[in-house]
């Protein structure tokens, strides 16, 4: 974007802020974001704890790598440079949507800590929950769910996560779960008592006017 377009650009703010819409809704928003290998359980995980959520009364919104490169960052390939647009777009998407008061979930490998560091530091202050889902290449690669591995092993596809490619583990994430081992309840379990830990669920209104301060 060139400066002169940048200049001419100017930021409207709404009347209808997050905080109102929070109020509106009776929860806080904010970030789920789950990162891993290919494979881990990222998606299946971020769908579960929407469901939960949901059903709970919450509003919600899932961020799945493999649609979101259907579609808006289908531009996009899998070299680095490019993976660190991809988590940029993700990252200034979900700002905007804990703007509008939701609960944005991500299932995105995003491998590089700086990425996820920027996002973290694009929002507001625990605004951005980490959630490692830890779970081994052996185990990964024996799933196989999508044939990928085999063919990223055959030298099929390039800069490939965990052979061709790094992972680098985040270092110390809000939640850890091992998602080559638990259930996928237990995983739920785990991230929703985060949650309820931290009073981030729906909230009564005497509850939620307390945390306005
Ligand atoms: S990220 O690294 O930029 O965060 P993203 O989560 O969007 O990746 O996409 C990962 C999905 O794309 C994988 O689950 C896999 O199905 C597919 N994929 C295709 N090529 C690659 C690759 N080179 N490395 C990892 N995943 C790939």
């Amino acid at each position: 974007m060139s400066i002169e377009k940048n200049n001419n650009v100017k930021w409207h703010h709404a009347t209808v802020t997050r905080a109102r819409r929070e109020h509106q809704n009776g929860h806080k928003s904010f970030i789920l974001w789950f990162t891993g290998l290919s494979g881990s359980g990222k998606s299946t995980l971020a769908h579960a704890v929407e469901e939960r959520l949901h059903q709970m009364g919450h509003r919600t919104f899932v961020f799945d790598g493999d649609n979101v490169r259907h579609g808006l960052n289908k531009d996009l390939s899998f070299n680095e440079s490019d993976r660190n647009e991809n988590i940029r777009r993700i990252g200034e998407m979900c700002k905007l949507f804990i703007e509008a008061g939701v609960i944005a979930l991500t299932a995105f490998i995003s491998p590089f800590r700086e990425d996820r560091k920027k996002i973290r530091e694009l929002v507001n202050e625990g605004d951005f929950i980490e959630i490692y889902c830890e779970c081994s290449l052996e185990v990964c690669e024996e799933r196989d769910v999508k044939g990928i591995y085999a063919r990223a092993r055959r030298g099929e596809i390039p800069h490939f996560t965990g052979i061709s490619s790094p992972y680098e583990s985040p270092d110390n994430p809000e939640i850890a779960v091992n998602t080559g081992s638990s259930s996928l309840e237990n995983s739920v379990n785990r991230v929703i008592g985060y949650l309820r830990d931290n009073m981030l669920l729906h909230m009564s209104e005497d509850t939620f006017a307390d945390n306005q301060g």
